[in-house]
């Protein structure tokens, strides 16, 4: 067995943005991260569902090497720098890919404040797309009677699709298609919501940290301005770690 795998079966401490932080075996860094209270920007990580490593937005740089905060392993004596100029850039960047990616017109958009996609570009400091917008033409199914399902604003985190197989028990939702085609997708007879086994109460209909998917006739019932992230940056919020 390597030192670095008997490191992370071990309690011990790593250096985060020089804070100290201490670890249980088997955490990764951002789990480790997330329980001293710490903040590591991410989009499709989510505490209580497998990592899945796509976002990137939670790259960090591990002993000098880049790498997903949600999937590598803690372990004692690593450097893990966060917050660095380098760093923040990245993270810019890859969120004005997402946004130029799909249709996301905020101040029309029903999770406006509480959307972890906007809030965490505006604590990224993003204030313009900078690429090139795609307009990609996309489905909006309205079938179920209690939720709606917009994939405009889909980012592809899969979060639905790990909590509807892994906690509903159900596999309501999987990801088909490749590069620009890939979409998420129902698994129902006909493709719609409305013909599959999902419920309101499903883990899978509250997971979404972008407006995909909306519970029905709850539209702006918290005014915009007055929502979660409105009120304090994603990284001083509770919510900054779900
Ligand atoms: Fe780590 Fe998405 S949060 S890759």
């Amino acid at each position: 067995m390597s030192n670095q795998r008997i490191d992370a079966l071990s309690p011990g401490t790593f250096t985060f943005d020089d804070q100290d932080i201490e670890f249980a075996p088997g955490d990764t860094i951002m789990q480790a991260v997330t329980r001293a209270g710490g903040y590591i920007p991410h989009l499709c990580w989510r505490d209580g569902l497998h990592a899945h490593g796509s976002c990137r937005l939670c790259t960090v740089k591990v002993n000098g090497r880049m790498g997903a905060a949600c999937t590598v392993q803690a372990s004692a004596g690593q450097n893990v720098e966060s917050n660095t100029e380098e760093l923040r850039t990245l993270r810019r960047t890859l969120l004005q890919m997402l946004f130029v990616e799909g249709n996301h017109f905020c101040p029309s958009c029903e999770k406006s404040g509480n959307c972890r996609l906007q809030a965490t570009a505006y604590e990224a400091g993003m204030t313009d797309p900078h690429f090139e917008e795609f307009y990609p033409n996309r489905k909006v199914d309205a079938s179920h009677p209690d939720l709606l399902l917009d994939l405009n604003r889909c980012i592809l985190c899969e979060q639905c699709v790990r909590a509807s197989r892994d906690l509903d028990g159900k596999n309501v939702f999987a990801v088909s298609g490749h590069g620009v085609q890939t979409r998420l997708v129902v698994n129902s007879p006909s493709g719609l919501l409305g013909d599959s086994q999902i419920a309101a109460t499903d883990h899978a209909a509250q997971v979404c940290p972008v407006g995909a998917i909306l519970p029905k006739r709850r539209g702006f019932v918290i005014p915009i301005g007055q929502r979660r992230f409105d009120l304090e940056p994603i990284s001083q919020t509770q919510e900054g770690a779900a």
